[in-house]
């Protein structure tokens, strides 16, 4: 969803806000603006456009002035014009406001400062906040109270910023259902939706929490509970991403860059301390039901990791997208819910927490982002170490929790004694990043062939058996994503049930088709091929073993053991997604309509 960023400092800031909403523009890409207060008064620029479209427009990093705050948007309420662009003004234009989140009241709102005279420019819910500080300020008097008095007057979710030339030296800033994190160095504040707002210029960071309102200084933060204005402590993180990691590194895109990672991303998924992936397991066995919820991509990763629990600690573990949680799950104090979350601030997930929490069940999270609203909200975070994932689809963080949770579920199955198992999955583990980098260096070059002959096809039907079934969703999902076209993904043994009927020359299939070794599972998945064949479809074999008289095209992988092995097909048909995108000249890292962390339900 939208980034918000902001920057109180000694010296000018406008470059550097300029940055910060660049690197946040993976959250939302509509349209951006900036607010920064001067001796001249407050300038506010923004338009619709990406962060460089508009800095050609109206020059964004030419404003004097050493304390600001800029958006980058993801359109919720009201199109995408100029005026509902952020940063939105109060009617004397004394007050500038950056928001993300949604205020559910904010047509009774309106409705009641357009009858007291305030005049509207924009069709957006954020506006009505800026006219409630300038009215309770007009009315108070002290800044604080009015900015407090405003918050206490919505409802929903918000992370906000506001400038003033009240008191020009400084942000106000709160949170409430949306991330916020502040990132403190010596000689300057900064604010950002997350660290990627301010990693080139501090990787000390508060978390605000929900609930917590801040006053930014100069090097100085003041963090205080709206309900009561008190003061509240604050913990300082030490980030360890870098900028560097956060960069494209001579790759065209992120989305390539990060597919490239992912032989490290396993490496560091397998250096999460032991301790806390036997701390997940341990939860689980002293627990009567696990939940696994996630939602998108995450969905697809619970579903790949039920397989991994069932096949080495036999246990069924229920899978929910989180959006669907609080309609399905039966929840008590015996119950452990798992989340699993690349970003750490999806709505839905937070809110199928929210919800466990409530009902008195432990939870517990496997994020990528420290000090994301996830991590603090649960008894137990296991943060999985891939980095900065800046493409908005998500690739390695994917692959990053799916090796997280293959150790949970084999340090599950050593607890009730299935240790072989176990021990022969964690060596295995150990030549995957190998494997992987195998089918990188030799096999990107065909399947960016292969998806340049056939970026023209508007139908795709993604095929598999057992895990390699969420793996066919998961790469359905990707073409969808990435490409706009359509694309499905379904159990092999799904397809005679229906679907089937679609099949004709237009209509591509690619099957993920496990090793002869897997018998049954394998014999099987070739059945379903054959049933595609007999109707005249196009069939694209995702295989390790050479079948040259069944498929019309393959996938050649590396061989890998079994429960490994569809790490390769999930790897090989993200490449096969990018380079479709790239040859239908897609916005591969920015896909439209979509944003990387949806932080609205
Ligand atoms: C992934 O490619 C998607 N952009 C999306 O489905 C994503 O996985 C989902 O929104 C969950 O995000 P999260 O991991 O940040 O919670």
């Amino acid at each position: 969803m939208c980034g918000i960023s902001g920057i109180v400092s000694q010296q000018a800031i406008s470059g550097d806000l300029f940055e910060s909403i660049r690197n946040l523009e993976y959250r939302g890409y509509d349209s951006c603006g900036v607010a920064i207060v001067n001796r001249h008064g407050l300038v506010v620029r923004k338009d619709i456009g990406t962060v460089e479209e508009v800095n050609r427009r109206v020059p964004l990093t030419e404003i004097e002035g050493s304390v600001g705050i800029a958006h980058t948007r993801w359109a919720t309420h009201g199109a995408v014009t100029q005026a509902n662009a952020h940063p939105h003004t109060s009617c004397a234009a004394d007050f500038a406001v950056v928001h993300n989140g949604i205020i559910g009241n904010y047509r009774y709102l309106r409705e009641e400062l357009v009858s007291e005279g305030h005049e509207f420019r924009s069709s957006t819910d954020t506006e009505v906040i800026v006219h409630l500080i300038e009215k309770y300020h007009r009315s108070m008097g002290s800044l604080e109270r009015a900015f407090v008095k405003a918050l206490g007057r919505l409802e929903g979710s918000y992370a906000v910023a506001m400038v003033s030339l009240h008191e020009p030296d400084r942000i106000y800033c709160a949170r409430f259902e949306s991330p916020l994190l502040i990132g403190t160095r010596a000689d300057a504040t900064y604010l950002g939706s997350d660290v990627n707002a301010f990693l080139g210029f501090t990787r000390s960071v508060i978390a605000l929490e929900d609930g917590q309102y801040a006053i930014l200084l100069p090097g100085q933060v003041c963090v205080k509970d709206i309900a009561t204005r008190q003061m509240q402590a604050k913990t300082v993180l030490d980030v360890d991403w870098n900028v560097e990691s956060a960069q494209k590194g001579g790759h065209p895109h992120f989305m390539i860059k990060e597919i490239h990672e992912q032989p490290q991303t396993v490496i560091q998924a397998g250096e999460v301390d032991t301790a806390a992936i036997d701390g997940l397991a341990d939860m689980m066995a002293r627990h009567r039901r696990t939940y696994l919820v996630g939602v998108g991509t995450t969905f697809y990763v619970a579903q790949m990791a039920q397989y991994y629990f069932s096949s080495l600690a036999r246990t069924f573990i229920p899978v929910i997208s989180s959006d669907e949680f609080r309609s399905l799950a039966q929840v008590d104090a015996d119950t452990l819910v798992i989340a699993i979350s690349q970003s750490g601030e999806t709505y839905d997930t937070l809110d199928a927490i929210r919800f466990a929490k409530e009902r008195g069940a432990r939870t517990a999270a496997v994020c990528n982002t420290m000090g994301a609203s996830l991590t603090r909200l649960v008894d137990h975070a296991i943060i999985q170490g891939s980095g900065p994932e800046i493409c908005v689809v998500s690739t390695k963080a994917a692959l990053g929790q799916i090796v997280v949770l293959l150790r949970v579920a084999a340090a599950l199955g050593r607890l009730s004694g299935a240790t072989d198992r176990a021990e022969t999955v964690m060596r295995d583990l150990r030549a995957l990043p190998d494997a992987i980098q195998q089918l990188l260096d030799e096999r990107t070059g065909d399947i960016a062939a292969l998806a340049k002959r056939h970026c023209h096809i508007r139908h795709w039907l993604f095929l598999g058996r057992g895990i390699y079934y969420p793996v066919a969703l998961e790469s359905a999902l990707k073409m969808k994503e990435v490409t706009y076209l359509h694309a499905e993904g379904m159990p092999a043994g799904f397809l005679k049930h229906g679907t089937l009927s679609l099949i004709d020359e237009g209509f591509f299939t690619v099957i993920l088709a496990p090793s002869k070794e897997e018998g049954a599972l394998y014999t099987a998945t070739m059945g379903n091929a054959e049933e595609v064949k007999a109707r005249g479809g196009y069939l694209i074999g995702s295989l390790a073993d050479e079948n040259g008289e069944l498929f019309d095209e393959q996938i050649r992988l590396p061989k890998a053991p079994p429960l490994l092995a569809p790490l390769l097909h999930l790897v090989a048909l993200q490449l096969f997604a990018y380079f479709t995108a790239v040859a239908l000249q897609r916005n591969v890292d920015r896909p439209r309509s979509l944003a990387k962390s949806v932080t609205v339900g």
